[in-house]
């Protein structure tokens, strides 16, 4: 799992740019689904028959991370850019950035009065060109650069960048790997586009045309020093959503997973959450309405390059997805 959730997170997939992480997922699925398939959009989906056709369940774990994407280059070969996604002035201030090329680039600012000025049209990228000419041989307007940071372990613990989502991807991946006699047909989803909206998993419901929809992605916690009011806390099990502002997950599917849980022993919590959105809070809206709800990994420091999880929660989540895959649906009217 630690390979796994490693790789996948290490790799380059900014918003649109999902490619090299498809192809990596795709590789690593192929041998454990029935058919694999890219959609106009970028989405990947997998599907694996289950017992019954009478339902299909879809699960959506996006591929794309947030990024800093270039708007100008100027004479000095500086980089000036606009976030792409929910990235903010303070986590990227001092990092390391790298371009899909390999190009990596210094994040810093002009110089403040008050630190509190700090804003994305006074920072800028350095990637050590001297001239607008030498930049532009390496990045050009457009070009998107990701936080550039491998992942570190330590005990139970894993702190990178683009945990989120890739620890769902990872979560998605391990449960196809592990499944081993699905009752509804299974539709795997590794989306995209999910960080500027979840406008990827959209289209890929509407052609699935699940029974029931769970996104599978990473959800805030409230257990650092004076840290936000959340109910969620690191290593107390995977959550299982009540609500985020893009859902209120389905009644009958909150009780499914819970019942679940409980009746498997994994260790869970709820997640309410009074901002965010995951895919569901888009799946749910496609055709007349899908129930939907959502499989939450805990990660501390959502969207900086030190996203943090726990391994026994990754497990939980693995777990409840193939309890999830391996039990039939309930009448969700
Ligand atoms: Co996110
Ligand atoms: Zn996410």
């Amino acid at each position: 799992m630690i390979d796994l959730i490693t790789t996948l997170a290490e790799a380059y997939g900014p918003v649109g740019q999902e490619s090299g992480v498809r192809q990596t997922i795709e590789q690593l699925i192929k041998p454990y689904v029935d058919e694999i398939r890219t959609d106009p959009l970028g989405n990947l989906i997998a599907y694996k028959s289950g017992s019954s056709s009478e339902n299909r369940i879809m699960l959506s774990a996006h591929m794309d991370e947030i990024g800093l994407m270039v708007t100008h280059i100027d004479e000095n070969g500086f980089l000036r850019f606009q976030p792409l996604g929910g990235v903010g002035p303070w986590t990227s201030l001092g990092q390391r950035v790298r371009f899909a090329d390999g190009t990596v680039g210094a994040v810093s600012s002009e110089k403040l009065k008050d630190i509190k000025e700090l804003e994305f049209d006074k920072m800028f990228i350095d990637i050590g060109a001297t001239s607008a000419g030498e930049a532009q041989q390496k990045v050009r307007i457009g070009s998107v650069a990701c936080f550039d940071r491998t992942v570190a372990v330590q005990g139970k613990r894993l702190s990178g960048k683009a945990l989120d989502d890739r620890v769902g991807c990872a979560v998605l991946v391990e449960a196809l790997r592990r499944l081993e006699a699905p009752v509804s047909d299974v539709y795997a989803v590794f989306s995209v586009h999910e960080e500027v909206g979840a406008r990827g998993a959209g289209p890929a419901a509407y052609s699935i045309d699940p029974t029931v929809g769970i996104a599978i992605d990473v959800t805030p916690t409230g257990d650092t020093p004076e840290g936000e009011k959340l109910p969620v806390k690191l290593g107390e099990g995977v959550a299982i959503k009540v609500k985020d502002s893009s859902l209120l997950t389905h009644p009958k599917v909150k009780e499914h997973l819970a019942e679940l849980a409980e009746k498997a022993g994994i260790k869970h919590q709820y997640e309410v959450l009074g901002y965010g959105g995951t895919d569901a809070g888009t799946i749910h809206t496609i055709r007349a309405g899908i129930p939907s709800g959502a499989i939450s990994i805990p990660v501390r420091y959502v969207h900086t390059p030190v996203e943090m999880v726990d391994l026994d929660d990754v497990e939980a989540a693995v777990e409840l997805t193939c309890a999830l895959l391996e039990s039939p649906v309930p009448d969700l009217a």
